[in-house]
């Protein structure tokens, strides 16, 4: 594994990738890695024939009170992993190689950015779109990986990259998750172990939702009770609970077609989001991972 801190040498190792005729697949992290972020490298790997991961804790995404100076970061496991698992380039620039500190471009995806997490974390997906853009023209991979528990972000980069044409396709991975049900995330090492146990009540309202779902439930305000109510007995400060289209993230009445639970809230002083997408087709209900397929002008083998 190549590890590498500046654009210039990313440039030059695709370069050398490209030359070879090979297929370049990036998972774009911000460290502290996971098995949900494993599981993205190992979809690269065997989806593409060159694999680049960026680790880079990206401030432009953190807002003002956030935790962007405590965001854990575990940078020489990190490498290990990536190393063990047979990633080909690492990235791992400062700071100051991504910005220039005079940045004036400014991304707003109308309508698919401003409710669920872009409600409370006004800019979060400016800083978002930012960073992706820079690090898909950085490495111009082939297939660009993300996760589908952060739906909304996911959702948000395929809208981007349909609009402005940008030649990468975006695949979602499926949601890793502890034994209870609790997504992996980064975050969890900031709870403590009574939090941690509550944190189970975040999954199990959009499970116990999802059921209700299958039983034949179509009211959204119910849907959305069932995940506050449990979130709520959990101890959680809720921040939202939503029933969205999982294509435009409209908030729905009675839940038909592609459906995203989505909910977010904070238990102490951690934020915690997860989701479930699903396919409502008259009586059949089906889990899924998002994908926009239609949405692409290009035919991806
Ligand atoms: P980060 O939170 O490090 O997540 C990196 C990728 O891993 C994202 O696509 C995220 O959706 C995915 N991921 C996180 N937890 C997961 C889980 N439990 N199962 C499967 N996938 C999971 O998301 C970001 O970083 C940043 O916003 C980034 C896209 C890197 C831009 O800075």
């Amino acid at each position: 594994m190549k590890k590498v801190t500046t654009p210039e040498q990313v440039r030059k190792a695709i370069n050398r990738a490209k030359e070879k005729g090979l297929s370049i697949g990036l998972v774009p992290t911000m460290g502290a890695l996971h098995e949900g972020h494993e599981s993205l490298v190992r979809m690269s790997l065997d989806e593409t024939d060159f694999t680049a991961v960026s680790i880079f804790v990206n401030p432009v995404q953190f807002g003002p009170g956030e935790d962007l100076a405590a965001y854990p970061r575990s940078l020489d496991d990190d490498t290990l992993l990536l190393e063990s698992l047979g990633v080909d380039l690492l990235f791992v620039p400062e700071v100051s190689s991504i910005y220039s500190g005079e940045e004036a471009t400014e991304f707003l995806v109308k309508g698919l950015g401003d409710g669920l997490c872009g409600a409370s974390r006004p800019g979060h997906f400016h800083g978002v779109l930012l960073v992706v853009t820079k690090l898909f023209n950085m490495v111009r991979p082939d297939i660009g990986f993300f996760g589908q528990k952060d739906a909304q972000q996911a959702v948000i980069i395929q809208r981007m990259v349909t609009d402005l044409d940008f030649p990468v396709r975006i695949r979602l991975g499926s949601t890793v998750r502890e034994t209870d049900g609790l997504a992996m995330s980064s975050r969890n090492a900031y709870l403590d172990a009574g939090e941690r146990k509550s944190a189970a009540s975040l999954n199990g309202g959009l499970r116990l939702a999802f059921e209700k779902v299958k039983g034949g439930e179509r009211d959204a305000d119910v849907i959305r009770e069932i995940i506050r109510g449990s979130m709520e007995s959990g101890g959680f400060d809720v921040d939202y609970c939503e029933v969205v289209s999982g294509m435009d993230l409209k908030r729905l009445e009675r839940l038909e077609g592609t459906v995203l639970l989505a909910a977010a809230g904070r238990l102490g002083k951690t934020r915690l989001i997860d989701n479930i997408s699903m396919r409502i087709t008259g009586d059949s209900v089906t889990e899924i991972v998002l994908e926009f397929p239609e949405w692409s002008r290009y035919e991806w083998e």
